[in-house]
């Protein structure tokens, strides 16, 4: 019986950080494409592909959407930004060609569907750009002006900005250290979901999560009040709380 645990992916999934400060220095064509390409091998519901991304690295244009979206210096100075487009444009054009009406795309199932596509498509390539000793994160700010960044990148109607991702060669000098996460017990269950579980897990978790804090000049943090703000208070949601009629200006019914 193989039994391994370990193995060069787990290695660098583990080694994962988010990256906000960058050399000057290139993420080159060819490193562009290979992120991409991987990022295509990634599973996708029923092989319907319903994503896009786009590649920006005009430094006017990433600017104009960094203040578009709350002036992010991240998003401004990365050497590329990638912005994962959840996009049934073009299910919808081969619908039509088919002589079908696409009343399918109107429903919430397959906003979450293209949603999920774009997310689980958008980590493989940071795991990629990872593993070629690139960097970057996720920006979910992007969505903090949806029209905008629509405007910015001409998207067509049924192409929704889900989420940013600024990619370079990380900056030593950001000192960032690997963000501990919950205990194992606070996610996973076995046979049956055990809120008792998940309770211990969390409270261990806040000791490691204020020493990480601490170990990076921040005291006193807690992960229950980042929690609480973030996902508390509509104000938590940072204006994103009109994400429906966004969706819905954008073409996403999402009934
Ligand atoms: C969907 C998504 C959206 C995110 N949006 C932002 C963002 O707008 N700004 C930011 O600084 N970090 C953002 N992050 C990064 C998270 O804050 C980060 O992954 C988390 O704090 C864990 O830290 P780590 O990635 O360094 O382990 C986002 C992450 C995800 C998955």
């Amino acid at each position: 019986m193989d039994e391994r645990t370990t193995s060069p992916v787990i290695a660098q999934q583990l080694q994962h950080r988010s990256v906000r400060k960058y050399l000057d220095e290139p993420v080159t064509d060819a490193q562009l494409e290979a992120i991409i390409g991987a990022a295509q091998r990634a599973s996708t519901s029923s092989n319907q592909q319903v994503w896009s991304v786009v590649a920006v690295r005009d430094a006017d244009r990433k600017q104009r959407i960094a203040d578009a979206v709350g002036g992010f210096d991240y998003v401004a100075l990365a050497p590329v930004l990638l912005v994962w487009v959840a996009d049934l444009a073009r299910a919808e054009e081969l619908i039509r060609a088919q002589g079908v009406e696409p009343e399918a795309l109107d429903y919430m199932e397959v906003t979450l569907l293209a949603a999920l596509d774009t997310g689980i498509a958008a980590q493989n390539a940071l795991l990629a750009a990872e593993s070629l000793g690139l960097g970057g994160l996720f920006v979910g700010g992007i969505r903090n002006n949806p029209a905008a960044v629509c405007a910015e990148l001409g998207l067509p109607r049924r192409a929704f900005p889900v989420v940013g991702m600024p990619i370079g060669v990380p900056d030593p000098a950001e000192g960032t250290g690997i963000k501990p996460r919950l205990p194992l017990e606070g996610v996973l269950h076995h046979e049956q979901y055990d809120t008792e579980r998940w309770r211990e897990a969390t409270a261990a978790y806040e000791e490691s999560y204020r020493d990480y804090f601490e170990s990076q000049g921040v005291p006193n943090r807690s992960w229950a009040r980042t929690v609480a703000g973030r996902l508390g208070p509509v104000k938590g949601l940072k204006g994103r709380h009109t994400m429906r009629e966004s969706l819905r200006a954008q073409g996403f019914e999402s009934k």
